[in-house]
């Protein structure tokens, strides 16, 4: 329970004045605390309170303030007993209690696995024990590194250790997620204690391959088994093998089933964290809910009108869903009576805005109740302090590839038995909890799976064979796998390297693939960038592409599931002429040949504004373009830009080609990573005046008919295996239906969609192209013809056989 829960005005009141007061004394109780604070020490400084506070505040306001050791530790008046209560917290935690153990089994093992119930203190404290041991073993200028799935957890937990430490965030504790690094590298302040997504660490190796930097490591919510953990798992196994004297490793996992882990280190222990988790009741649903978010909206609000006093945490499977949610649960908690307590309503999901996020972590005022709606990064990597009631649809999004068509998509599937009980143990966690599950029991015990299919077993794996290629792992065969990759997979990897230029026919690294390795980006655009730098002469323009295809969500997808149809309560009209003309005005800033023209223009247009007036903002907005997402651009080109400096690629600024030289020029630098993304217009679906003329009115050339027709009724065939594909309603950038395009990447929802589109010549693709692949192209097709042909005889055949029985 948090202190704020009863807290009175005047108790209020006290503290903003306390703060000002003690701020230079709360500075140095936290120096104090720093260098190894004395019972003495506190004694005294205590004392230097009580003496400040007498002189300001009235006697009973010293002894709320300073002489109640009880409002010390739990009510928490002041900044000086603010940081003593988060000692006092930490001091509580499950893990703080095993702390000894811990550090003895530490000084004869060289890898440990740690298992404990989420929120026990394994992501906060172990890496500061170890810091603290290595510090005494004459290692304290090297770094703890922490690695976790969700740059979410990452900053967050970082932030929070360096409140624990007293210390800047950025300072001594840190964190590194890609494009966007909150570390000190040298002098006082240095970064020693460093959280980072587990992505982050394998690019570290990159750099260095021994971690020469760190003394330990601690590889967290490793049952997540993320690709990239995964991959950590053996690089690291390599690695304790070469540093078996100055390096440790701890494997930390939310789920009791850690023997695989301990298996992989040859037996290394398991310390188990005793944590305390309270009884949760678990209600199912008692028959299937085909609406989730409607459900679990509707289940939100019965348990706020019902149940008493106790925070919500909702899971749905993605942002659209979570936004969704929330829209509904604010216009319906309007409705309700006013003398209910306040709904906050909190989403949280990893494309969100780093202050929105921060959000979820303030405590609930008193008379109010918190409504968390999260994607399943709040299953384990995010404790959420106050949760008692858990409502959990039953699903969530996860990665998908299919090594034939070489597509990865985000698909939402139903969760696994392990996640749900990782949901439901959310609730229990402060006290009782009540866990709502929208789907029966009968599917819990049948449909879904007892455990999650490790991420490695579902990617695309060609960036991770780019990076263990470069890292000298040759053959991949002999690499140590947790759980190994489909051998499809690797050999779809080595067939997209192989047409990148990125390895030889010997499979080798080219030099062309060592300078793809050092962008943290998709292959296929690292690709893109070395075709501006070296063949194009368009680096610069490429840059800012790359760097706005990097953004979450990038904007203008955003902006369109933000306009994506009329919210419930909103008028339908008005929503609908907004989307179409904001979106019409962005697709006029580019040159009508596609997306990535479009966002180039918009991205200088937003560089320019600002250099030539203050309110670029007004600008954005007048476009409804989020500002923060163009700022994120900007900071991720600087990043992009700074990567291509590094590995001596030449920005060329005084590019004098004219548009449409220029425009040809980008398009084909991005062709030749996207080549493989190329589909042609294959069917024109005929409007419904057009259906109602005879059919001899009807059969024009393809080419005639995508001239009468908008760029959504079209129907594109891939090249690569000929899968039926449409442009993404979010597209804004193609004026007329191109016979030829590619695109950055598909989604599937109730069909295959294109999502950020370019129109090209077909013979392009023969320019771009490593030789050979044109001949590649050719048999595919071929192979791909006599395919059809056999199924239309069997289809045949089937209907034929069909008649008969219906005779
Ligand atoms: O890693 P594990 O789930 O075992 O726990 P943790 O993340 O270390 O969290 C320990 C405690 O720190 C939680 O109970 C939270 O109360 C607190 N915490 C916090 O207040 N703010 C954060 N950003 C992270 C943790
Ligand atoms: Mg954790």
């Amino acid at each position: 329970m948090t202190s704020i829960d009863f807290i009175s005005e005047r108790q209020a009141d006290l503290i903003i004045r306390a703060e000002t007061i003690f701020k230079d004394l709360a500075s140095e109780w936290k120096r104090a605390h720093h260098t190894g604070m004395t019972e003495a020490d506190r004694d005294a400084l205590r004392e230097k309170a009580k003496e400040m506070a007498q002189k300001e505040f009235k006697a009973e306001e010293t002894s709320m303030l300073v002489d109640n050791e009880e409002s010390e530790s739990d009510e928490g008046p002041s900044l000086l007993t603010e940081f003593e209560r988060i000692q006092k917290e930490r001091e509580n935690l499950p893990v703080s209690k095993a702390s000894a153990d811990f550090i003895k089994l530490l000084e004869t093992n060289q890898v440990l696995v740690i298992v404990g119930h989420t929120g026990s203190g394994k992501t906060t404290q172990i890496p500061q024990y170890l810091y603290d041991w290595s510090v005494k073993r004459g290692q304290k200028n090297l770094i703890v590194g922490c690695t976790q799935p969700r740059r979410v957890a990452a900053t967050s937990v970082a932030a929070r250790v360096a409140k624990e430490r007293g210390v800047t965030l950025g300072h001594q504790v840190g964190y590194t997620i890609r494009f966007d690094d909150k570390t000190t590298k040298e002098g006082m302040n240095a970064t020693r204690i460093k959280y980072m997504t587990d992505g982050m660490l394998l690019r570290e190796f990159l750099n260095d391959p021994e971690l020469s930097a760190y003394s330990a490591i601690m590889l967290d919510e490793a049952h997540e088994r993320t690709l990239d953990t995964d991959i950590l798992f053996g690089l690291l196994k390599m690695l304790c093998a070469k540093r078996h004297d100055d390096f440790k490793l701890i494997v930390a996992s939310a789920t009791l089933n850690a023997e695989k882990f301990s298996k992989f280190f040859e037996g290394a222990p398991v310390f188990t964290v005793q944590g305390t988790l309270f009884n949760v009741n678990v209600y199912h649903a008692t028959k299937p809910e085909l609406d989730f978010v409607e459900a679990a909206v509707t289940t939100a609000l019965k348990i706020h009108l019902q149940k008493p006093k106790g925070d919500i945490l909702i899971f749905l499977p993605g942002q659209e869903e979570i936004d969704d949610a929330a829209h509904m649960l604010e216009d319906r908690a309007k409705k309700v009576g006013k003398n209910e307590m306040q709904l906050i309503i909190n989403p949280i999901y990893a494309a969100m805005a780093q202050e929105d996020q921060n959000k979820i972590f303030e405590p609930t005022p008193h008379n109010a109740r918190k409504v968390v709606i999260a994607t399943n990064i709040a299953e384990t990597s995010l404790t959420i302090n106050g949760i008692v009631y858990v409502v959990d649809c039953g699903f969530h999004k996860t990665k998908t590839f299919n090594p034939t068509t070489k597509v990865e998509s985000l698909v939402t599937v139903p969760i696994s038995q392990a996640n749900a009980i990782q949901r439901m143990g959310r609730a229990g966690r402060v006290q009782e909890g009540e866990c709502y599950r929208l789907y029966t029991r009968n599917a819990y015990n049948n449909d879904l799976l007892p455990d999650i299919i490790p991420e490695i077993q579902r990617s695309d794996v060609t960036p991770i064979v780019l990076l263990l290629k470069s890292l000298g792992i040759h053959d991949l065969f002999q690499f140590e796998f947790l759980d190994p990759p489909p051998v499809e997979c690797f050999l779809s990897a080595f067939d997209q390297l192989y047409s990148l230029n990125a390895i030889s026919d010997s499979g080798d690294m080219t030099t062309i693939g060592l300078t793809m390795s050092r962008f943290p980006l998709d292959v296929r655009l690292s690709k893109a960038l070395i075709a501006a730098a070296n063949v194009y002469d368009v680096l610069g323009p490429v840059i800012d592409i790359a760097a706005m295809l990097s953004v979450d969500g990038s904007m203008i997808t955003r902006r369109f599931n933000q306009f994506q149809g009329p919210k419930e309560g909103e008028d339908k009209k008005n929503a609908n002429s907004f989307d179409t003309d904001a979106m019409r005005q962005l697709g006029d800033m580019g040159d009508g040949t596609g997306d990535h023209m479009c966002l180039y223009k918009i991205y200088r247009e937003w560089i320019h504004q600002k250099t030539i007036q203050q309110q670029s903002s007004y600008w954005a907005q007048s476009l409804s373009l989020d500002t923060r997402y163009l700022r994120r651009g900007e900071e991720i080109r600087d990043q992009i830009e700074r990567l291509c400096d590094d590995v001596g690629m030449d920005i060329n600024r005084d590019m004098d080609w004219d548009d449409t030289e220029l425009s040809e020029r980008i398009r084909k630098s991005l062709l030749a990573g996207y080549f493989g993304n190329v589909a042609h217009a294959s069917l024109a679906i005929a409007s419904k005046e057009e259906k109602k003329k005879p059919q001899g009115k009807r059969n024009k050339p393809l080419g005639a008919q995508l001239e009468e027709v908008s760029i959504k009724q079209v129907q594109y065939t891939t090249e690569l295996n000929g899968r039926e594909v449409f442009v993404h309603p979010s597209c804004i950038g193609i004026r007329h239906p191109p016979r030829y395009l590619f695109y950055h990447t598909c989604v599937y929802t109730k069909k295959e969609y294109m999502r950020q589109v370019s129109m090209i010549e077909s013979e392009w693709v023969a320019e771009v192209s490593p030789p050979g692949y044109m001949e590649q192209m050719k048999g595919l097709l071929k192979g791909k013809k006599e395919q059809t042909h056999q199924q239309k005889k069997d289809d045949d055949e089937a209907e034929q056989i069909w008649q008969k029985l219906s005779q």
